[in-house]
């Protein structure tokens, strides 16, 4: 077979960066189109929306043929607008921040107040639109992304409805909805029936950031374009599997939003189960957006039900004490703004999981994610069976460490495999060593970014359908309302670890109990 040149991807293998850049690797730029954002004035349209269409535009990514509509109660001009989002992406990027760049980009911008119940508005904003649509000439494509609290999504959808904004009339209309999709099963059951009732499935994309991330897309690939992993994917050599999304931060300023959302709503009902689809899933038969679902929803289906007459076995929570972060005293999370002094809400949870089916019969999938703990980390680890025979024993004292393969999230994104070496000299002794490829320096797109682009290409791999949103709620639902009838007993083993630490105790036990042990943060 004749050898290919080995093609950089900016990426870096062993610290050794390999030269060349494969062709039709590069991205497409999307056709003409506009961004209409609900909740412009908000939090995430400043932090991560207006930056990430800002970079597309600086890297060329954007078409030249391009506007944004922000919308929201407060009455503000475009001019205003485009100063308040000049101050918000100086702020995401400050020293990359450029100012002729931005001059161009801003003249995209503009403003126009909505009241998101009143019927009337809409007319307004669809005149704003057309007008606007003829200006630039982007043909009719829009995006209407949906950046406001979940209590607003209704009536934004249900209007643009009635208004006729949703008509696929000479262009797409795509809406994006935000996370959190639902607070439970039934919740998410009425905004899927809300939104079929206005849009078809293939006009929306429900967001899940963790999926845009480079080396969560990665998972695919690296489990399916490489013969060496996949014929070792499954319950005769994987001993279990550990997924940990451990975060720095506390609450900071979204006490409204979390006190009633708690860890498990956050972080597990969409990020950790769609990283624990992207291991877990068979192989499709082709790689596009319906058969990669088909395929998650699968693992969702086999998933098995919480055993919620023993949940000590399967799940252990948390919430975080004071403590100290990089040298500073940081509050408990009860004394947090916003946050009830006898709060019962858990920032952290360690869940055990069974897959019900051939490939990972008997391989429990160990999950955690937690506020305030020691490490920003997120990160898969696939942990092997110990070889069968160990013919070592007699010449060595300690036990051979079995294979793990990590593949790290962020940061650092990159794939780790742990594996044995032999020491140099003559002495029989064996080292774990790690075969390390990182994406340090690789170009990377942020996951807002990612999602946008793919939004405005029509891609819906990296968005969950309407049915893996249900599905997981159908899991979870069951385990959030048991856990919260047991809050008379919560108050009393709330907090249960210290800010800065990894976690309560009881998360070691869980794995313990086991005979195997997390992975250190
Ligand atoms: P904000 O709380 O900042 O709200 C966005 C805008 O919505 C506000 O500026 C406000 O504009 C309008 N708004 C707020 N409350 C109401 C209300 N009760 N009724 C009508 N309008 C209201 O939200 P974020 O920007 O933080 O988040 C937007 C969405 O994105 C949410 O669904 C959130 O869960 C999700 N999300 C946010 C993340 C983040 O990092 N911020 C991360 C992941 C998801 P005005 O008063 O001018 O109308
Ligand atoms: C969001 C959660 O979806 O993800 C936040 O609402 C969390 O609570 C955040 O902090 C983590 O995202 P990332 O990309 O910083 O790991």
């Amino acid at each position: 077979m004749a050898e290919g040149p080995l093609h950089d991807m900016g990426g870096n293998v062993s610290g050794k960066v390999i030269l060349g850049t494969k062709p039709g690797c590069r991205m497409d730029i999307p056709a003409p189109c506009s961004v209409v954002i609900f909740g412009a004035s908000g939090d995430l349209t400043r932090r991560k929306i207006i930056p990430s269409l800002y970079r597309l535009f600086a890297i060329d990514l954007l078409p030249s043929s391009f506007f944004v509509i922000g919308t929201a109660r407060t009455p503000i001009s475009d001019s205003a607008f485009r100063d308040s989002m000049q101050e918000a992406v100086k702020d995401a990027f400050s020293e990359d921040f450029s100012e002729s760049s931005w001059q161009v980009f801003s003249e995209m911008l503009y403003y126009t107040s909505v009241e998101y119940d009143v019927q009337d508005a809409y007319v307004g904003l669809r005149d704003k639109l057309l007008a606007l649509e003829k200006t630039h000439g982007t043909r009719g494509n829009r995006i209407y992304y949906l950046a406001t609290p979940p209590a607003v999504y209704e009536p934004v959808i249900k209007n643009l409805g009635i208004a006729g904004l949703s008509k696929e009339d000479g262009g797409y209309r795509h809406i994006v909805i935000e996370k959190p999709f639902g607070s439970d099963l039934e919740s998410a059951r009425h905004l899927n029936r809300t939104l079929a009732a206005s849009f078809a499935e293939h006009q929306i994309y429900r967001m899940d950031h963790y999926l845009a991330k480079e080396t969560v897309q990665n998972i695919l690939m690296f489990r399916f374009a490489n013969s060496l992993f996949e014929p070792v994917w499954n319950m005769r050599y994987i001993d279990h599997v550990q997924i940990t999304v451990s975060e720095t931060l506390g609450v900071e300023h979204r006490a409204g939003y979390y006190e009633t959302a708690g860890v498990i709503r956050d972080m597990f009902q969409n990020h950790i189960f769609q990283l624990l689809a992207m291991t877990a899933m068979e192989p499709p038969a082709i790689f596009n957006a319906e058969s990669v679902r088909d395929e998650k929803i699968k693992v969702f289906k086999s998933v098995r039900p919480f055993n919620l007459e023993d949940l000590p076995s399967q799940v252990v929570e948390g919430q975080y004490d004071k403590g100290t972060m990089e040298g500073k005293e940081v509050p408990a999370y009860r004394n947090e703004p916003g946050v009830s002094p006898e709060s019962t809400t858990p920032t952290y949870t360690a869940l055990k999981v069974h897959i019900d089916n051939w490939r990972w019969s008997g391989v429990p999938f160990y999950l955690r994610s937690g506020k305030r703990l020691s490490m920003r980390k997120a990160e898969i680890s696939i942990h092997f069976r110990p070889v069968p025979h160990l013919m070592f024993s007699h010449t060595m004292e300690e036990s051979i460490e079995p294979n793990v393969l990590i593949l790290r999230v962020q940061p650092d994104e990159g794939i780790g495999l742990h594996f044995q070496a032999k020491n140099s000299g003559s002495r029989v002794c064996l080292n774990t060593v790690l075969m390390n490829f990182s994406y340090q320096n690789a170009f990377l797109l942020d996951g807002y970014e990612r999602v946008l682009l793919d939004c405005m290409q029509g891609d819906q791999m990296l968005f969950v359908r309407s049915d893996g949103e249900e599905q997981t709620w159908v899991l979870l639902t069951p385990l959030i309302e048991r856990l919260a009838a047991d809050t008379d007993v919560r108050p009393g083993i709330f907090p249960n670890y210290s800010a800065g630490s990894s976690g309560p105790v009881q998360a070691e036990e869980l794995l313990k109990r086991d005979g195997r042990a997390w992975r250190p943060l």
